[in-house]
C-alpha cells in the first residue's frame, strides 16, 4: 500500500530535518524536491536554458556538490517560477510519491499540486526572523562570512518569490496540519510531525 506523507513549508523553517526524521521513523523513502530545482538552478547559473536543464534531469544531478549554497538557492527560486520548469520536474516526483510502502516528500507544492491525495500532509513553518536565525548559525558553524541581515533579506526574498507566483505557489494545503516550529526544539518539531502523521494511519 502507497503512503504519502507530503512535508510542505518555506525556506528553513525545518522541514528538511523533519522530513528526514519522519522517514526514518516510518522507514520510508525520503525526496528534497528543493534540490531538484536547485539542480536546475546551479545549471541555469552555468549558462544552461533552465527549461532544457528541467527536461534533462538525472537522478545523478541531485548528488553534485555545490547545490546548498545560499547562490543556487536564490536561482532555484527563480527557475521554480516557469510553468515548464515545474511540468518537467512533475512526474520524477509523482512516481517517487507512489512508491509501494509509501515515501515522503518536502518541498512547496507537494500537498497542494503534486500530490493533492497525499494521505498525510504537514505545513511546517516559523517566523522569518527564526528561520534566518537558524540559517545564519547553520552558515556561521560552516565558517560562511555571512551578516544576520543578509540572510533574513535572502529568507525574505525567497518567501516572496516562492508565495506570489502564479504557478504552485508556496501555501498550506487546505486539510494540511499547520506545524509552527518557531518556539519549539527539534526534537518537539519532530514528535509533532510523527505525531500528525500517526494520526492519520
Ligand atoms: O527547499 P529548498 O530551499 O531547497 O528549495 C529551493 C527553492 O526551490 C525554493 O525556494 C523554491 O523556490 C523551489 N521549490 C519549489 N517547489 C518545491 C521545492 C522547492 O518551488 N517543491
Amino acid at each position: 500500500m502507497s503512503f504519502t506523507i507530503a512535508i510542505d513549508g518555506p525556506a528553513a523553517a525545518g522541514k528538511g530535518t523533519i522530513s528526514k526524521a519522519v522517514a526514518a521513523h516510518f522507514n520510508v523513502p525520503h525526496l528534497d524536491t528543493g534540490l531538484l530545482y536547485r539542480a536546475v538552478g546551479l545549471k541555469m547559473l552555468g549558462g544552461v536554458d533552465p527549461i532544457d536543464a528541467a527536461r534533462a534531469l538525472r537522478p545523478e544531478d541531485l548528488e553534485v556538490e555545490g547545490l546548498r549554497t545560499a547562490e543556487v538557492a536564490q536561482a532555484a527560486s527563480k527557475v521554480a517560477v516557469i510553468p515548464e520548469v515545474r511540468a518537467a520536474l512533475l512526474d520524477f516526483q509523482r512516481v517517487f510519491a507512489r512508491r509501494a510502502g509509501g515515501a515522503v516528500l518536502d518541498g512547496r507544492d507537494i500537498g497542494t499540486v503534486i500530490c493533492p491525495e497525499a494521505e498525510a500532509k504537514l505545513f511546517v513553518t516559523a517566523s522569518a526572523e527564526v528561520r534566518a536565525q537558524r540559517r545564519f548559525k547553520e552558515l556561521t558553524e560552516q565558517g560562511a562570512a555571512t551578516e544576520f541581515d543578509t540572510v533574513l533579506a535572502d529568507v525574505r526574498a525567497r518567501d516572496e518569490r516562492d508565495m506570489n507566483r502564479a504557478d504552485a505557489p508556496l501555501k498550506p494545503a487546505d486539510d494540511a496540519v499547520l506545524v509552527d516550529t518557531s518556539t519549539m526544539t527539534i526534537d518537539e518539531a519532530v514528535a509533532a510531525a510523527i505525531q500528525a502523521v500517526d494520526a492519520k494511519r
